[in-house]
Order: structure tokens, then C-alpha cells, then sequence
């Protein structure tokens, strides 16, 4: 990705630095007021940077765990080896449990383990294997940019939710990819961010993102949403997944829900758009999401660039589940590197994988 404030030309969200043998994690939490890459050096360093959302999106969430089962190699170098599986998924468990509802992260820890075991916990391999898994997903985003071409049109107003940019994907990003691509291409069109609370993902890193490539833009509150449709000001829906069933129910930052059933309403086209490695082979029913709660604290604190502000009643408490399940009735298409497709053909599709 390119940040053109700080004259960045290729950077990326998660990366591997060879010279220190650390992860490298831009530092989501302090977007928009400062840039920072962060170094990790051990599984627990790294868990904590997941959890407290320093890497975010669920890709990138996957990867950065990926290149986490290579450290996990690492430091288990000098156990003996009848205890070396034990150690490892001892490590692999600390880092599943950090965000439950991204499945990329399950996804890519667990192939990144089964090279760990297959050769014999060679740290060049599963390094290797963190950085093929990490490759792939960036191009199919790539992919996800060229194909969502093809429902954007010049003068488009488009609403987006939470982050689904280049920072949560490593690079380019799923919702924001065809956005992206097609303001390079000289397709002109305005988007609507969904501030996203708690967090304030949408108002803090997706405007940032726009802005960097010049887009058009406008941070609305959440609830702002549907009056704009009621008014035919937003004519296109696009979001990102963190999780997707066999029947392409999808699950997405909370307030995820509520949009889609606005734009059924309205007659609003909603897209979805993910990487193959936010599908979840396993589970068939929106019984098996697993939601993330977070902490209250997310609700009744807003931080900003001097710290944290309360903004609630100190003594309430607070609810905050991190996403929602929408179901396929309410999704016009699925935009992924195979082409934007229908929920039938989505379903056909992993059925062929
Ligand atoms: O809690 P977050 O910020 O990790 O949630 C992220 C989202 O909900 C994104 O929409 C999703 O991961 C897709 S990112 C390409």
C-alpha cells in the first residue's frame, strides 16, 4: 500500500523482517495521528498485539498469526523433541484463542502447523509457508479489485462499514480493493464511512485510507445510514467478512446486520467481499459463529490522541459484541477472486474447492 503522507510507496500491514527475525505489525491503534511499525520477537508479544487490536481485519489477523507459528517454532528450538508437538500446540492455542470470529486466523494457523509438523519444525519451512499463505490472500485481493470493476460505475455513492482496506489485509484490501482500483483507473465515485462504534474503525483508518488515495469521502455516524437511503443518497453497499459459512452467511463487524436489512428495505444492492481463507469449511449453521465479546470499557471510552475519554455513565454497564451475522437473503453478490458471484454460485464454488 502506499501512504502518501509519508512519501511510502510499498508497505504492508504485516510483514516478516528477516534482518531481526520479528514480525512487523503497523500499529492500527494509532491510526489516524501517528504511523508506527512495531517489532515481535515471541507468540506472547504477539497474542497481546492481536488482542488489543494493534493488527486488525481479518486477514491480516491471519497472516500476522501465520508468521506467529514461525516464532513458535522457534522458541521451542531447544525443547526435546518427544515434547516439541505438546510446546507448539500449546502456542497454537494461545494464539486461535486471541480473536475467535475471524477464521482466517484458524485458517492459517492451522496450515502453517501442519508444515511445521511435516517438516519435522523446520523454521525456514513454516516461514516460508507463513509468507506463501500471506502472498496468496494479498493477490486475491489484488483479484477482489479487478473483479469488483465490474458493479462500480462513475458518480457511485457507496457506503462501507468498519475497515475493510489495505491496512486489514496486509495490502489492498477486500471492500475498499474495487474502490480503490477503480478511482486509479479514473472511475470517480463518493463513499460513505460508517464511523463504526466502539472502535471508531470506519472514522479513524478507512477515511485515512481514502484520503491517502484521494477518494472522496464522508464519516457519517452509524446511524446516519439509513436515512441516507431513505433519501437515495447511497446507491451501493460494500463490505468486508470475517467470517463465511457453506451457505455464504456472513459475519461482519457489528451494525453489519442492521445495514443489510436497511438496504433490503431500500433496494440497495449489498456486496460482501473476502478472500477464500474467510470461509469456514467446518460449520454450516449461523449457530457455530463464534462472536467475540470485548471489553465494556471499548463502549464507555473513546480513545483519542491524548488517551482515553469517558463517555458514559461509569456505573452502567456495557454490552459489546465485535460483530453480527447476516444472512445470504439480504447479500446481492459475493465479490472474490473468482469473480463477484450469487450465493449459488459462492456455495458451487466452495462445493468444487
Ligand atoms: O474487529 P476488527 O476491526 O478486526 O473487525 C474487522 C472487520 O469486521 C472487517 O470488516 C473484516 O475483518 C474484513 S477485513 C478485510
Amino acid at each position: 500500500m502506499k501512504i502518501k503522507e509519508l512519501g511510502l510507496e510499498e508497505v504492508r500491514s504485516v510483514d516478516w523482517n528477516y534482518d531481526k527475525e520479528c514480525i512487523q505489525l503497523i500499529d492500527q491503534r494509532l491510526i489516524p495521528f501517528d504511523f508506527q511499525i512495531n517489532d515481535y520477537i515471541t507468540v506472547t508479544e504477539l497474542c497481546k498485539a492481536i488482542k488489543t487490536m494493534v493488527v486488525r481485519g481479518a486477514p491480516a489477523i491471519g497472516s500476522a498469526a501465520a508468521y506467529g507459528i514461525a516464532l513458535a517454532v522457534k522458541e521451542i528450538e531447544n525443547v526435546e523433541s518427544c515434547n516439541k508437538k505438546e510446546e507448539l500446540e500449546k502456542k497454537m492455542d494461545l494464539l486461535l484463542a486471541t480473536r475467535p470470529t475471524a477464521v482466517d486466523l484458524a485458517n492459517f494457523v492451522f496450515k502453517t502447523y501442519t508444515v511445521a509438523i511435516e517438516s519435522n519444525y523446520s523454521f525456514e519451512e513454516t516461514l516460508l509457508q507463513a509468507t506463501r499463505l500471506t502472498t496468496q490472500m494479498i493477490e486475491e485481493c489484488k483479484l477482489i479489485g479487478t473483479n469488483g470493476l465490474e458493479i462500480i460505475e462513475e458518480g457511485d455513492t457507496i457506503l462501507t462499514h468498519c475497515n475493510a482496506g489495505p491496512l486489514a489485509t496486509v495490502d489492498h484490501g477486500t471492500a475498499l480493493a474495487p474502490i480503490i482500483q477503480a478511482h486509479r483507473n479514473g472511475i470517480e465515485v463518493k463513499v460513505f464511512v460508517d464511523e463504526t462504534r466502539p472502535r471508531l474503525q470506519g472514522a479513524r483508518i478507512t477515511a485515512w485510507e481514502l484520503e491517502q488515495e484521494g477518494i472522496e469521502h464522508e464519516i457519517i455516524a452509524d446511524s446516519v445510514a439509513a436515512f441516507l437511503m431513505s433519501e437515495e443518497k447511497i446507491n451501493k453497499v460494500i463490505l468486508g467478512a470475517d467470517r463465511c459459512l457453506l451457505d455464504g452467511t456472513v459475519s461482519n463487524k457489528i451494525g453489519t446486520y442492521s445495514i443489510a436489512v436497511n438496504a433490503k428495505y431500500h433496494d440497495v444492492p449489498f456486496y460482501s467481499s473476502f478472500p477464500w481463507s474467510t470461509i469456514d469449511q467446518e460449520s454450516n449453521t449461523a449457530e457455530d459463529f463464534k462472536i467475540e465479546l470485548r471489553p465494556e470499557e471499548e463502549v464507555k471510552y473513546i480513545k483519542n490522541k491524548e488517551g482515553e475519554v469517558l463517555i458514559a455513565n461509569p456505573k452502567s454497564k456495557a454490552f459489546n459484541p465485535a460483530f453480527d451475522i447476516t444472512p445470504p437473503k439480504l447479500i446481492t453478490g459475493y465479490i472474490t477472486a473468482k469473480g463477484v458471484l450469487t450465493t449459488q454460485e459462492l456455495v458451487q464454488k466452495i462445493k468444487e474447492k
